[in-house]
């Protein structure tokens, strides 16, 4: 089966990182996140994938290239004005020819597996599977309502609370048949959240939902970027940190992964889980309690870190105090003593 991965957004709400990298190209413990959706593609015997870009979209064939090096071959399309989810999908439909498809939203991990997904497709007979996941928010994500088959009732995008009627929500994989594409317009924007899986839906074609088990995160905020580097840090997904990344150890129940060349000065504490980037520094008595702090970025002396991302080479003054959802653009500064 062939892919396709939706990676074309700006990122606006997990700035200021996008605006040095796309999203899908952000760092996670030292390798390119959607490199782990790679890897869970490869596993599910899936070769063939088309990345759809827009944004910064030379940064990923720099990135990726043939995608050899990945085990994949790897395709680009690239829109030179954005056409929403719909449009990019609509334009990678010659790389996608002969039979079913699996389409991607690229800032999500999901460790689910394809196969499962295309055997409930077929015994469905869907036109359209969408893979769902539970949250306990579902307005910031597309709500999907099924029946006790399978079959999917209604698809709402970004519900307003007195909509939520359920928690399963569209956990941004689909697998298509050829003929859904017939259905997209071509070279304008269109949405498969607003346009055409509720379209398809008042047509009465056969549209399933697929509860897919295991770990499951959308990356789009800062909160969600810094809780991925959690959650694979503290073991609550099958995936490990990129090549390179050590655990420093003795720091009393602390999980500390350090990038080559990191430097910890002594007395700095740590708790919960922190990854440091390549030649990441923290100061003496520096103290970090789940944080990420990118690749070059100093934390100076005496600094207090708590649920923060610090983005490369930027600078902490020594003393400074960065508070919960702290996000430090790439190369900037933060002054001795300052509290933010
Ligand atoms: N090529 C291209 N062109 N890609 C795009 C475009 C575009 O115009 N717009 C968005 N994308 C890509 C983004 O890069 C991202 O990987 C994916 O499509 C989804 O866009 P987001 O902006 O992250 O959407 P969202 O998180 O608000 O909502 C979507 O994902 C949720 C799950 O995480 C929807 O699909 C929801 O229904 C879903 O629940
Ligand atoms: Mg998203």
């Amino acid at each position: 089966m062939k892919a396709a991965i939706l990676i074309g957004g700006q990122g606006t709400r997990l700035r200021p990182f996008t605006l040095d990298a796309p999203k899908p190209l952000l760092p996670v413990l030292n390798r390119p996140f959607l490199e782990y959706q790679f890897q869970v593609l490869r596993k599910s015997g899936v070769r063939e994938v088309a990345l759809c870009t827009s944004y910064r979209a030379l940064d990923f064939r720099r990135a990726f290239g043939d995608g050899r090096r990945l085990g994949l071959r790897l395709r680009y399309v690239r829109e030179t004005m954005p056409l929403g989810t719909g449009g990019a999908a609509k334009n990678a439909e010659n790389l996608l020819l002969g039979g079913t498809s699996l389409i991607l939203n690229g800032d999500v991990l999901n460790a689910f597996d394809v196969r499962a997904f295309l055997s409930f497709h077929r015994a469905r007979r869907a036109e359209i599977s969408i893979a769902l996941t539970r949250v306990k928010d579902p307005t910031a994500y597309g709500l999907v309502l099924t029946d006790a088959k399978g079959l999917v009732r209604r698809f709402l995008e970004k519900p307003s609370w007195d909509e939520v009627e359920t928690n399963t929500i569209n956990a941004g994989a689909y697998l298509f048949e050829p003929s859904v594409f017939s259905h997209i317009p071509a070279g304008k924007t269109y949405s498969l959240e607003r346009g055409l899986f509720p379209e398809r839906l008042a047509a009465g074609a056969v549209l399933a939902g697929w509860v897919a088990p295991g770990y499951w995160i959308d990356i789009g905020t800062v909160d969600k970027y810094l809780q991925v580097h959690l959650d694979i840090l503290g073991g609550r997904t099958p995936f490990k940190p990129g090549a390179g990344v050590r655990a420093l150890k003795g720091f009393e129940g602390a999980i500390v992964a350090a990038g080559a060349g990191a430097h910890v000065a002594e007395f700095a504490r740590f708790s919960g889980a922190v990854s440091l980037g390549r030649g990441a520094r923290v100061g003496r008595g520096a103290q970090l309690s789940d944080c990420v702090v990118l690749d070059g970025a100093v934390v100076g002396d005496g600094a207090r870190l708590e649920r923060c991302v610090v983005g490369a080479r930027a600078r902490v003054g020594t003393h400074a105090t960065l508070g919960p959802g702290t996000a430090l653009a790439g190369g900037s500064r933060v002054g001795d003593y300052s509290q933010l």
